[in-house]
């Protein structure tokens, strides 16, 4: 209680003094300590323990790291799970037909049996976490062994941790997880569920509101959720699919609250953001941002105009391509953001001028010169790491060449039917050439292999090649008689594949491992040098705590944008001419009949958050649910680099408008009954 007051008179002090603490940062639960106290000073209202404990259930027990890169959380007794409708758009897709096309109309279980099964997908929920520093590199001594050697010590001791953390237990995964650049090691162990199965998604009309036009953007209106649900063996431990199981009942799920939010509002966001780099030299911003975003970018913007004009022109070939067309666009998208928020915000300067205060502190300590060695090293790497940027945008990107490589990597095993399902030959072409040609006028000929030149001799253009690639290769069209290890499809992938990885890659080892170890001392440096700050370490798809406050933002001069949508907008965008507008009738038709201008729809903080992030719970003062963070702020995507508490805005999906959602599109009001139950006294999980 005194310490909490005392960090409120210094948070004061420190708002008066115009230094409060910025809202940057993704804290390791276990070490949520640390910062409680500035939580509490911004308004939360629990403890540390209520947030992770070992030994009780805490509010990581609802937190789950949905399939391979999204987060999810529990808001029932009975294991049921929210999640973005992006995150479970291929479950929803892989359950569609004709007949019953779940993506556009929507999916909606009107009971528990009617819920379906999701073979591959799966669930983690923590069980705990540890530093194993000592452990990971038990062996090793810093200064006498090569990074190479580091390598393979920490490899062979986190191994053995891992196995045995996951031989104590059923349906354990384990991983040992590197922090501050291998500055410290921590083993994760979850719970690994294998049965989850679909309960409702919206129509993509609502789930997919404003596609790629609004994505990355606000004011957004997206109904960006779909529901799951956790089965368990009769034992309440992870099984694999069947129809013995039943529903999961976990330590501790989420209370929904319905009060909604305010301007200024303390919000905290947990889960499992992906990756970021935060505390780069200004070289590599200058390389991110100046060169390898504008490269990729451009390809990108060659393919998505070819893929735009062949989907324009056919709705077949527009299906095809939906899923494809809104990943390419959607990093394309973000990286233009990026860039433009690292040069308005002139992160490049920044970072010098940071490194040049930090270099006059550190004379006469083991860090001095440490920034000099790594800028030294990317002028070195740099024109490798261009040619890699250029290989993954062009040559990797080519998709009958990618068909090829399944087939034959696969012994003539692979099903290429889902391949050909979404595939159109006259796109993959003509992106072909484009790409190819753009790699060709930006590669310099001495990085490049025997075989491009010999082909690039041969068919003298681009065009050319194209012309044999694609009219020869017999993965033109599903149903090839003959598949031959000549053909010049599989060619392309395995004498390309085959530079990248065992010529191109392997010259840059010496170089990347040089910077392993700049980094790992100039992140230590960057600690000692402001020992009054707290550093989080960089995510890397482990458990996070970000926390903030609902707040509105001013993308440009003499604009203001406010932090909450409502259905009202929804109404203003709709348009039936387009695709991305164009919302059920139903939708109108309960607008129209009075009463729900005002229902809330999203709303933007302060969180920091990143790819992973999306279906993350998104928690008040009092750890209850108001919603479910899908995005964030195309100005503020450069937050992977630099966080700007100005503009880097976390965008979430009002939990009311799901309830709102299922209610009356899906008319599904037993799960709204389930998710809004209140805690009783043989069950009270979800109370702390
Ligand atoms: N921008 C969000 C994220 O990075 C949502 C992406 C899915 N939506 C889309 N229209 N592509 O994942
Ligand atoms: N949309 C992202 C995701 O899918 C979240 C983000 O990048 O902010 O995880």
């Amino acid at each position: 209680m005194r310490k909490n007051f005392f960090v409120a008179i210094c948070s004061l002090l420190m708002l008066s003094l115009g230094v409060a603490r910025a809202d940057d940062g993704m804290w390791l639960p276990s070490l949520i300590g640390q910062r409680i106290g500035d939580m509490q000073a911004k308004g939360f209202k629990l403890g540390a323990e209520d947030i992770y404990s070992v030994n009780q259930a805490s509010l990581k027990d609802a937190v789950v790291l949905f399939g391979r890169g999204c987060t999810g959380e529990i808001v029932s007794s009975d294991g049921l799970l929210l999640t973005n409708h992006h995150c479970g758009y291929s479950q929803i897709q892989s359950h569609s037909s004709v007949e019953h096309d779940y993506l556009k109309d929507g999916f909606w279980a009107m009971s528990r049996d009617e819920e379906l099964t999701n073979p591959g997908l799966t669930v983690k929920i923590l069980q705990r976490m540890e530093d194993v520093t000592q452990a990971v590199l038990a062996g090793f001594t810093e200064g006498s062994m090569t990074e190479s050697w580091r390598d393979s010590v920490v490899k062979h001791n986190a191994d053995v941790i891992r196995k045995e953390a996951e031989a104590a237990g059923k349906g354990l995964k384990a991983s040992v997880e590197a922090m501050y650049y291998g500055n410290q090691y921590f083993l994760f162990v979850y719970k690994e569920f294998r049965d989850v199965r679909l309960v409702g998604a919206p129509p993509s009309s609502i789930g997919k509101f404003g596609g790629d036009t609004d994505n990355w953007m606000w004011p957004r209106h997206t109904g960006d959720f779909s529901i799951f649900r956790i089965y368990a063996g009769k034992d309440n431990e992870p099984a694999e699919i069947s129809e013995e199981n039943v529903p999961y009942h976990p330590r501790r799920f989420l209370r929904i609250s319905t009060e909604g939010v305010k301007e200024g509002d303390f919000t905290m966001v947990f889960g499992f953001p992906g990756s970021t780099q935060e505390y780069l030299h200004s070289e590599a911003v200058r390389y991110i941002g100046e060169v390898s975003d504008p490269v990729k970018i451009d390809l990108r913007t060659r393919r998505l105009a070819i893929q735009k004009k062949y989907m324009s022109e056919s709705p077949d070939v527009r299906i095809r391509y939906s899923a494809k067309n809104a990943s390419v666009a959607n990093a394309w998208k973000k990286w233009q953001g990026e860039a433009r928020g690292l040069a308005r915000n002139h992160v490049v300067q920044a970072k010098r001028d940071y490194e040049a205060r930090f270099e006059k502190w550190a004379e006469g300590t083991p860090y001095e010169g440490v920034t000099g060695k790594l800028a030294a090293v990317y002028s070195q790497l740099e024109k490798y790491a261009l040619a890699i940027d250029y290989y993954k945008e062009s040559v990797a990107t080519v998709e009958i060449a990618s068909a090829a490589a399944s087939f034959f990597k696969s012994d003539g095993k692979a099903d290429l039917g889902g391949f050909y399902k979404n595939y159109y030959l006259p796109i993959d072409k003509e992106c072909f050439i484009e790409v190819m040609n753009v790699f060709d006028a930006n590669m310099p000929a001495d990085l490049l292999p025997e075989w491009y030149l010999a082909q690039k001799k041969e068919y003298r253009t681009i065009e050319k090649w194209a012309e044999v690639l694609f009219g020869k290769s017999a993965f033109r069209a599903e149903h090839s008689p003959v598949y031959k290890s000549s053909d010049p499809a599989y060619q392309f992938h395995l004498n390309m594949e085959d530079w990248y990885r065992n010529t191109l890659l392997p010259r840059t080892k010496a170089l990347t491992d040089e910077l392993n170890l700049l980094y790992r001392l100039y992140v230590r440096g960057q600690m000692e040098f402001e020992p009054q700050k707290d550093f989080f370490p960089d995510a890397n798809l482990t458990l996070r705590v970000a926390y903030g406050k609902v707040s509105g933002y001013s993308p440009a001069d003499a604009v203001r944008y406010e932090p909450v949508s409502t259905l009202k907008g929804i109404i203003e965008k709709d348009n039936p001419e387009i695709f991305d507008y164009n919302i059920p009738q139903k939708l109108r038709d309960i607008y129209a009949a009075g009463g729900h201008e005002d229902q809330p729809v999203c709303f933007l903080a302060t969180n920091h958050t990143t790819g992973g992030n999306s279906g993350s719970p998104v928690l008040n003062a009092d750890g209850e649910l108001i919603g479910l963070n899908f995005d964030r702020v195309w100005e503020g995507t450069m937050s992977d680099i630099h966080f700007d508490p100005e503009i880097c805005r976390n965008i979430t999906l009002d939990i009311r408008y799901l309830l709102f959602l299922v209610k009356e599109i899906g008319n599904a009001q037993w799960l709204v009954d389930e998710m809004l139950a209140p805690a009783t006294e043989e069950d009270p999980r979800q109370q702390i």
